[in-house]
Order: structure tokens, then C-alpha cells, then sequence
């Protein structure tokens, strides 16, 4: 667990349901649930919300032991509407309050009453923490102008091959946890030699080895499966160690390679 600024837990591990439509999500948490997962990432994006709520009731675990990251979709920023968008999430995902509640990207004409927003339900007690998703130095450094609470998050696109070195280290010096999307780069590079012969030399496979490198970097990180035996995988990542050369070579494969989209360039 790492905690986050709002002073609570945030378990580091989170499924990740983006591309996972209704029923594969239902089934996915379920799943992640049953094999120790405790934190789910989804959004209103996602269209899942629902499926998503189901499944951690349907789980029968205590709704406090599960923690649940939601998203304000881009076209339902500003103040008033992301007061109506967070009341839609809680409706759809089932619940009382959302864990943390992220602004999905830094929208130039909304994000700030956006923020407004977010504070306002941090105050209503329907979100525990609130955070950012997508957000540069300078969408950061524009929101400490007008920001009450901090972020407790920013989520980004992360893995050795994209690893925003300058960014990470402005938001650990702000106090902001890493959030790693994409951790496993969609599949991409889960075949690159590198990255293969440390895998073997572990015992494990590529996807293990790059979640593990994140967990190395202090990130909280959320890949997606919605197969089994994947989402076990992803999850079985106690029972090794990369070396300080392990994580060495790692460092080494930066080469600036975006899997998702990148709003961070955004104005
Ligand atoms: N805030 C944002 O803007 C943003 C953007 C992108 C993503 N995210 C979040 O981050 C999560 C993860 O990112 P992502 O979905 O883009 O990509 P990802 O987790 O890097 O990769 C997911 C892909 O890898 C496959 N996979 C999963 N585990 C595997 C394994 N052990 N071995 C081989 N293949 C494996 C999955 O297929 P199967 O499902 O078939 O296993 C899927 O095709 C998203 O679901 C979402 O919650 C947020």
C-alpha cells in the first residue's frame, strides 16, 4: 500500500478496465477480486462504471476494502457539470463515495473549475481523494495558483520505454504518487530482447518484469487483463527481485514510446 496525501492507503497494484466492455469488466473484477486485487481503475469513458459496481458488490467484499478510481470525461468538465458527472459515476458504480476521483486530462478551458469541483466533493465526503490524470509541469504548476488540497495522484503513461524523467521527479517533489497507464505497453515491447532475457534469467515473463519495475520506481501501476490467467500473472510479482543492473538495463530502454494519447503536450 502507499499513501497518498489525502492520508489514505492506495493499494499499488490496480486492474485496469479501459477496452473492457460491460461484461468482460463484470467478469474481469470479479476475477481480480477472487485472486487478491483491491483496487480498480475505471472512468465514465470507460463505459463500464456500471458492470464495474456490480462486480465489487456481486465479490461480497466489504465496499471499504476495495478501493475504486473514476474519471471526469473531458466533455463533462467544468463546475456544475462535474458535480452532475461525479453523481452519475457514484450511481452507476453503486456506492456511497468514489476512492479517487481523477480529472482525465488537463481540458485548457475547464480544468480549473473542474478542480473546483473535485474540492467541493472532497468537502461533500463523496470523494476521498482527488488527483489529476495526464497533467504536464506546467498544468501543475498553473493548478498550485488556485489548488486548496493538492492531487494525491497524477496517472500517466509510464514503463521503462517512456519514463518522463523530469515530470516524475517535479510531482514525488510535490508529493504526488506516480500512477503508471499502460504498464505493460499494450503489448508492444513484451517481446523486446532486453527486457526478454531479464525475464528469463527471473523465471517470470516480460509483463511481470515490467510491472515489477514500477513497483521499483515507487509507481502504483494498472494493467489491464480481462483474461484469467493474466490477471493472476499480473499480480504474482512478490516472490522476485530485479537488481540494481536489472533496473539499470531498464532505465536504458527509454526511447519515447507513447502506447495511449498524450494530452500532456496540451496547452
Ligand atoms: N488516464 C488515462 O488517460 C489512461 C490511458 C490509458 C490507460 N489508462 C488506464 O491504465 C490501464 C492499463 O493501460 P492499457 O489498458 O492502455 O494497457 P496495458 O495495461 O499496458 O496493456 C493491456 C494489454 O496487454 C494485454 N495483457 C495484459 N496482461 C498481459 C500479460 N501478462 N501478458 C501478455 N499480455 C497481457 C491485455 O490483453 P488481455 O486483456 O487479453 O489480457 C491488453 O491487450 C487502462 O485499462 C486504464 O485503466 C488510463
Amino acid at each position: 500500500m502507499a499513501r497518498l496525501s489525502s492520508g489514505y492507503l492506495i493499494p499499488e497494484i490496480g486492474l485496469g478496465v479501459y477496452l473492457a466492455n460491460g461484461n468482460e469488466a463484470y467478469q474481469a473484477v470479479l476475477t481480480a477480486l477472487k485472486h487478491g486485487y483491491r483496487h480498480i481503475d475505471t472512468a465514465s469513458f470507460y463505459r463500464n462504471e456500471a458492470e464495474v459496481g456490480r462486480a465489487i458488490h456481486d465479490s461480497g467484499l466489504p465496499r471499504e476494502d476495495v478501493f475504486i478510481t473514476t474519471k471526469v470525461w473531458n466533455s463533462d468538465q467544468g463546475y456544475e457539470n462535474t458535480l452532475a458527472a461525479c453523481e452519475s459515476s457514484l450511481n452507476k458504480l453503486g456506492t456511497t463515495f468514489i476512492d479517487l476521483y481523477l480529472i482525465h486530462a488537463p481540458v485548457p478551458e475547464t480544468r480549473k473549475e473542474t478542480y473546483r469541483a473535485l474540492e467541493k466533493l472532497v468537502e461533500e465526503r463523496k470523494v476521498r481523494s482527488i488527483g489529476i490524470s495526464n497533467y504536464n509541469i506546467h498544468h501543475i504548476e498553473e493548478l498550485k495558483t488556485y489548488a486548496k488540497i493538492m492531487p494525491a495522484v497524477n496517472q500517466i503513461e509510464l514503463s521503462p520505454y517512456l519514463q518522463r524523467r523530469s515530470l516524475v521527479q517535479y510531482c514525488q517533489d510535490n508529493g504526488i504518487v506516480l500512477e503508471a497507464y499502460s504498464p505493460l505497453t499494450r503489448g508492444e515491447k513484451l517481446n523486446d530482447p532486453p527486457l526478454v532475457r531479464i525475464a528469463q534469467q527471473h523465471g517470470k515473463t516480460t509483463a511481470q518484469v515490467l510491472i515489477k519495475w514500477c513497483l521499483k520506481k515507487g509507481y502504483v501501476t494498472l494493467p489491464k487483463s480481462v483474461n484469467e490467467s493474466r490477471i493472476i500473472q499480473n499480480f504474482t510479482v512478490n516472490d522476485f527481485d530485479l537488481s540494481a543492473e536489472d533496473m539499470n538495463v531498464l532505465d536504458g530502454l527509454e526511447c519515447g514510446l507513447m502506447v495511449a494519447w498524450n494530452p500532456l503536450e496540451w496547452e
